[in-house]
């Protein structure tokens, strides 16, 4: 995804937004550029391809201690030097890097072409530049508000123009954007990483504001154009934690921190026995919720899924659990009684936060489930509850999504004990269990072994099947989903109990399939369906609890996970399914923390 780096102050400038565009790479990107103020004049370079292109581009010439850079990836045209960013006016005199969709720029295009503008890129970004040059009105931040206006859609902008040589201008609606600041220098960013080295007091800015960099002091100014005062954000994490600590790989390295960040996500949430979610919903508006909807994307929905499966087991409430991409367009049944969990690791997910944002109109009460302080889905939420997972950067989510299980888990404790639905025997056994985990899923870590043997004998499969039932079923659409994401083998998650009704005809012997089958009351069941595959030749992995037997015998290959309430089950499974992923990727020479095609945030549509 694309990602934004500015730089004004003192020094070279060349140097800190190289340094904040390799800090950006994890996000995914398909070409890169900077421009930087020299001589009076503003000097751009781009290149299609990786950050080594640029560099190699990049001389003793391009000098300058104002510029901005980005990292693109494909939205609007394909991947080219020309439709890289940063974009120029075609007068030369503004300059442009954005993040998003300016989702009128067909008729903002035309407009600028009737005017006699030529365009040298297929990008949506490019009619900014040039609407600011057609309506320059002589006063710099006058000319941005005026053209931001104009502009439909979600983006982050930063500008410079030619005319205003000491001025940098950034804005942001619907895209991140943080201004952080040190010592009379300024550096932005659409991920804080980028500029962590140089600073830790950042602004974070809000949706439509619009920071105005002029002569190394900085003013804010609203969606309306009013002066306002903001404060400064204290960031508390290093860049350390966000670097690798001596994993070959962001994604291990992730994995391995879950026991940690379980524990992290607990903290402080459970008191004298008992969980203590300071929940911003009255007890009245809990008691009356007869519906909860679960919107998000990819992973962060499988959590969500699980979460859901708890809510109607327990608190007996609906649950309609949907891919936000959908749940946005799909008229949902939404009313002042619903309760919309929200999960996503970024906050700033388009499909997940439109979602949210559809959801609110009509009245719901919205908690959001994320890793990112201040990101735009823990703001506009009614409440949040933080995962405390740190910084995720490899792009398959692996911490994230226990920790999402964790702030799951304590939600449906908190809500049951508010509605009645749950008795304190219950709580008792669930936070002994979670207490439990850290150390299970050590234990499941120090048998990593066995799951890089079992990757090798998947890797050069070309196909293979997950298989559960309940919550077991949403723990195969996340295993397939990693096996996927990162090993490139097509990899499909079916429901045990659905495979006679046609997929059964897939299964061959060259068609593994890795079954989990935790939950008693389905175990008979699926071992069945186990049975019925093998039949056709598959060769068989189980995933299952230590102390049973049954699978034990039945499957080829089995995993055992440690013996613990059958309800933590999805946090014991994801984590060998986790490492089948990373070994399988791994083991066929692919990309792990980057694959093909994807990004860490989606923040476009
Ligand atoms: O940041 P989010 O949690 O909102 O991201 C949602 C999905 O894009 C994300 O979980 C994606 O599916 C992961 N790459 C899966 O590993």
């Amino acid at each position: 995804m694309c990602g934004i780096v500015g730089y004004f102050g003192k020094r070279e400038a060349k140097d800190i937004l190289m340094n904040g565009l390799f800090r950006l790479e994890y996000r995914g990107y398909d070409s890169a550029g900077i421009a930087l103020f020299c001589d009076g004049d503003i000097n751009v370079t781009k290149a299609q391809g990786r950050l080594k292109e640029l560099e190699i581009k990049l001389n003793c010439e391009n000098r300058g201690s104002i510029g901005i850079g980005h990292t693109r990836w494909a939205t609007h045209g394909k991947p080219s030097d020309e439709n890289s960013h940063p974009h120029m006016g075609c007068e030369g005199t503004f300059c442009v890097v954005h993040n998003g969709i300016i989702e009128n720029y067909m008729e903002l295009k035309e407009a600028l072409q009737e005017k006699g503008c030529d365009f040298l890129s297929e990008t949506d970004t490019e009619v900014i530049p040039n609407l600011l040059e057609v309506y320059n009105t002589g006063d710099f931040l006058e000319t941005v508000q005026k053209v931001v206006s104009m502009l439909e859609g979600a983006y982050a902008l930063c500008v410079l123009s030619k005319e205003f040589p000491e001025e940098m201008i950034v804005v942001r609606k619907a895209s991140p954007l943080v201004v952080g600041k040190c010592d009379g220098e300024y550096f932005v960013a659409s991920d804080i990483p980028a500029i962590l080295e140089y600073t830790k007091d950042v602004y974070i800015l809000e949706e439509d504001e619009v920071a105005h960099i002029k002569n190394k002091t900085i003013a804010f100014y609203n969606g309306e154009g009013n002066a306002i005062d903001k404060e400064i954000t204290e960031i508390t994490w290093d860049l350390e934690s966000a670097e690798k600590q001596g994993y070959p790989h962001f994604m291990l390295k992730e994995i391995h921190e879950q026991p940690e960040a379980v524990e992290k996500t607990l903290a402080g949430r459970i008191k004298d026995g008992t969980v203590q979610l300071d929940l911003n919903l009255t007890d009245d508006f809990i008691k009356s919720i007869d519906k909860v909807a679960v919107v998000a994307c990819g992973t962060a929905s499988y959590a969500g899924r699980v979460g859901g499966n708890f809510i109607e087991k327990y608190l007996r409430i609906p649950v309609e659990a949907e891919f936000a991409s959908e749940f946005r367009y799909n008229d949902p049944i939404i009313t002042d009684k619903t309760l919309v969990i929200v999960v996503s690791q970024s906050g700033e997910t388009a499909d997940t936060l439109a979602g949210l944002r559809e959801a609110k109109s009509k009245g719901a009460k919205i908690v959001a489930i994320t890793n990112v302080v201040g990101s735009s889905i823990a703001r506009e939420s009614d409440e949040v509850i933080y995962t405390q997972a740190g910084p995720e950067i490899a792009v398959a989510s692996t911490k994230a999504y226990v920790t999402q299980l964790i702030a799951l888990y304590l939600l449906v404790l908190q809500l049951g004990k508010i509605r009645g639905a749950i008795d304190a025997a219950f709580e008792k056994s669930w936070i002994e269990a979670l207490i439990k985990l850290p150390e299970q899923i050590t234990s499941i870590l120090e048998q990593s072994d066995i799951m890089e043997v079992y990757a090798a004998g998947l890797k050069d499969y070309t196909s293979a099947f997950f298989i559960g039932r309940g919550v077991d079923n949403v723990s195969s659409l996340e295993g397939a989903l990693k096996l996927k994401e990162i090993s490139y083998i097509h990899a499909e998650a079916y429901a045990a109990g659905e495979l006679k009704h046609g997929t059964l005809a897939l299964i061959t012997d060259d068609v593994p399939v890795i079954g989990i089958a935790t939950q008693k009351h389905l175990l008979e069941k699926s071992i069945s369906n186990i049975i019925e595959v093998k039949a056709r030749g598959a060769i068989t992995y189980g995933i299952g609890f230590e102390g049973e037997g049954q699978l034990r015998r039945t499957v080829d290959h089995f995993y055992p996970i440690p013996d613990a309430l059958e309800d933590f089950a999805p946090i014991l499974t994801v984590v060998p399914l986790q490492l089948l992923a990373y070994y399988a990727s791994l083991l066929k020479g692919n990309d792990v923390d980057k694959p093909r095609n994807l990004a860490k945030s989606v923040t476009v549509e």
